[in-house]
């Protein structure tokens, strides 16, 4: 009898992974369809690689195992129908009057997920009783809180205490990336708040601009990313801007030697100095380069007030246009003009080299990995069912009654 009960929940478990997304057409999409017309996730007609169909069904497996049964499609359909469109509105009409706001989104989804889950811990300010992550170095040059805080006015507005402030960073993210010419991709909701915040950790685990290849493996390996889909999230880098401290060493004094890094294009290099003159204050990792013996302060220097150093455009003026968000990262990096290290060093091992060459030269392909990454990392280690609060306004938790 036990056996025969075994069968069927695994019957079922099978049944429902493969029915939660279907693969129709060419579009990554839930069962049940996905609302308004967007473009969805188009995957090329035959993929270059043998391991694709493998790889979707182990996405969707991951997927279910990773996340919890809580979250739902269109989760706000009764609570609040008119939840996603406010979202998606919003972010619509700041991104015309201002497009810097996409790549601020972008980053500050990845900040809050990768820290503890996508809970929007980082979105909480100190007081006295709570840390802020926001404080954390990393975390000092992100943008975008106002963004998410104006939407989230919106919504209290029309339905008060529903939408928690994780899942309208993760659609405002998911909409931000659109903007930008990226894929769409499907999510689903159900997220709830977290009521603390995780400074110490943000402040130890995201990887440092001059993080070498083995620490980002292993930093995003621990929270189940595998090569490919670590370095299909680096594409994000093909939007927004980067600041001069953040790769200035490599240009003057690359790992303390005096020198700049032989592993970048001469004619960047030049390019660059012109737009980063020399600053004493340059960070210069010394000779152990990678988080452990790099010092938090590497990324100080640049808040979100703005620092007064410059500010280079990660997208080079929309290079190659719209439809060459990400492909025009992993050209760069293969022309060895990657900004940061951390940047470059995705082309210093060959599992990871091999999808940097795939991503420039196929944008389709990029394209379908990138939205699944970004579906994965949107959904790490989410709360949901009773943890967690549905904060009113997502710089502070709920007051204790
Ligand atoms: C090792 C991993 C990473 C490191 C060390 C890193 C570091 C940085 C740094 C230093 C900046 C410049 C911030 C500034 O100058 O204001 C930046 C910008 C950015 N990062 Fe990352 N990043 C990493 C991974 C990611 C990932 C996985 C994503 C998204 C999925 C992402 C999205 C972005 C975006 C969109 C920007 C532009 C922000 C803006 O213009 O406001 N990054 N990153």
């Amino acid at each position: 009898m036990r056996f025969l009960i075994a069968c069927f929940v695994i019957a079922l478990s099978v049944y429902f992974a493969f029915h939660r997304l279907e693969y129709d057409n060419g579009f990554i999409r839930f069962a049940k369809r996905s609302p308004g017309n967007r473009t969805a996730v188009k995957a090329p007609e035959k993929s270059p690689f043998e391991e694709d169909d493998l790889m979707m069904s182990w996405y969707m497996e991951d997927s279910d195992r990773h996340q919890s049964y809580s979250l739902h499609y269109d989760y706000y359909q009764d609570s609040c129908p008119t939840a996603e469109r406010i979202i998606t509105k919003g972010v619509r009409e700041l991104y015309d009057a201002k497009p810097s706001v996409a790549p601020s989104l972008i980053r500050l989804l990845f900040h809050d997920c990768f820290i503890e889950g996508c809970d929007a811990s980082v979105l909480l300010d100190a007081d006295e009783s709570l840390t802020s992550e926001k404080e954390a170095s990393p975390n000092q040059s992100l943008k975008g809180f106002d963004v998410i805080e104006s939407i989230k006015s919106e919504l209290e507005n029309v339905c008060p205490g529903v939408v928690s402030c994780a899942d309208v960073l993760v659609l405002a993210a998911r909409e931000a990336i659109l903007m930008a010419g990226g894929p769409f991709y499907p999510l689903e909701t159900g997220r709830r708040d977290s009521a603390v915040a995780f400074k110490e950790i943000a402040e130890r685990e995201l990887p440092s601009p001059q993080a070498t290849i083995s620490v980002i493996l292993a930093r995003f390996g621990t929270r189940g990313f595998n090569e490919r889909e670590t370095v299909s999230l680096f594409g994000a880098h093909s939007i927004g801007v980067t600041h001069c401290t953040f790769f200035e060493d490599r240009l003057y004094n690359f790992s303390g030697t005096g020198k700049p890094d032989p592993e970048l294009d001469t004619g960047f290099k030049q390019e660059l100095k012109t737009k980063c003159p020399f600053s004493a204050s340059a960070p210069s990792p010394g000779t152990g380069i990678g988080p452990s013996t790099i010092p938090a302060s590497d990324y100080g220097g640049v808040s979100s007030a703005g620092g007064n150093d410059g500010a280079i455009d990660l997208s080079y003026n929309n290079e190659g246009g719209e439809e060459n968000f990400g492909t025009r990262y992993y050209r760069r990096l293969m022309q060895k003009k990657g900004l940061m290290y951390a940047d470059q060093q995705l082309t210093g091992r060959e599992e990871t080299e091999m999808w940097v060459r795939a991503y420039a030269s196929d944008t389709q392909l990029f394209r379908r990995d990138f939205a699944m990454s970004m579906m994965k990392l949107s959904n790490y280690h989410v709360l949901t069912g009773p943890l967690g609060q549905v904060r009113t306004t997502c710089s502070k938790v709920l007051p204790k009654n």
